[in-house]
């Protein structure tokens, strides 16, 4: 574990409001893999086949069949230690501990936070490309999946794709305006807009600290760097700012 603080840490006492952004490193150790660590999702998937749109038009089989997986991948995993101290963390500090997540596991929900805003979208959700309409996924969908509603045969993952835009923009960017501390956890800072949060936050005055086994693409956004497992950071970060807190 090395601590790396370009900047003394924030006296944690001042700060009311935490907005922490998860990437695919926080579920690295509950076994589901990342994108563009040694043998990641996109050294053995080509993305524009399974998360662009113009791949789901071409081939909506490869795309499901490769959500399928991540779906039964993550429902067969389990929370790790780093999900569970940012439920903690909630629970202490009620309402003003938000997660922005780039991950469309569900981990952070079945540790026991509440809240979080899936940017890219969520394994668990099905959507119409016809009507819209949005409902449990199963766990497994098929191109001949119906919609509940319409009853097309036009169902996708609801996960917002490479060229698509985003979920819950405005509110992310409403909380970064607010945000005294700003954390991000296992996200590399190579897709945007998710990549320009420590800027944007660190422009409203907010403290940045990055929790990553290695430094990011936007390190040098953050005022403070600490590199080690998620697993073993992200408990000690929440037990540091709840005993700064006196909790
Ligand atoms: P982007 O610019 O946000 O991300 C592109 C990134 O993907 C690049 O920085 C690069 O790191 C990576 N990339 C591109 N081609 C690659 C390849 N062949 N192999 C490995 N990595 C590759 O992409 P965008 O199209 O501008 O995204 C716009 C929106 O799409 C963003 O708002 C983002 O939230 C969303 N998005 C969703 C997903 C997803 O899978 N859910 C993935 C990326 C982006
Ligand atoms: N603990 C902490 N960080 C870790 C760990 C770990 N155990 N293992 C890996 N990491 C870090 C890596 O160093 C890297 O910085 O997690 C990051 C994973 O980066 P990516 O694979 O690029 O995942 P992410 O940043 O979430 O990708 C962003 O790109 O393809 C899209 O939609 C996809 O949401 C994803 C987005």
């Amino acid at each position: 574990l090395t601590a790396t603080p370009s900047a003394a840490p924030q006296e944690h006492t001042a700060i009311e409001t935490i907005v922490i952004l998860t990437g695919a490193g926080i579920s690295a150790e509950s076994g589901l893999g990342t994108f563009r660590d040694k043998n990641g999702l996109w050294t053995r998937y080509d993305l524009n086949e399974v998360a662009t749109p113009e791949g789901f038009a071409r081939n909506p089989a490869l795309v499901h069949d490769f959500y399928n997986a991540r779906r039964a991948n993550a429902r067969a995993a389990h929370p790790n230690a780093a999900h569970e101290a940012l439920a903690r963390l909630q629970r202490h500090w009620p309402g003003k501990v938000r997660i922005v997540t780039q991950n469309v596991d569900d981990l952070h929900e079945r540790a026991g936070s509440s809240d979080v805003l899936h940017m890219h979208g969520a394994l668990e959700g099905a959507l119409c490309a016809a009507c819209g309409h949005r409902w449990p996924a199963p766990a497994a969908m098929h191109p001949a999946t119906p919609c509940p509603t319409c009853h097309a045969r036009q169902a996708r993952p609801d996960i917002v794709w490479f060229g698509e835009y985003p979920h819950h923009m405005e509110t992310v960017w409403d909380l970064l305006r607010s945000a005294d501390l700003f954390v991000a956890i296992g996200s590399s800072g190579t897709v945007y807009p998710a990549a320009a949060f420590a800027q944007d936050a660190a422009r409203a005055g907010a403290h940045c600290l990055e929790l990553n086994t290695e430094a990011s693409a936007v390190a040098p956004d953050f005022h403070e760097i600490r590199l080690g497992p998620a697993t073993q950071l992200a408990p000690l970060w929440v037990d540091e700012v709840l005993d700064r807190r006196g909790c």
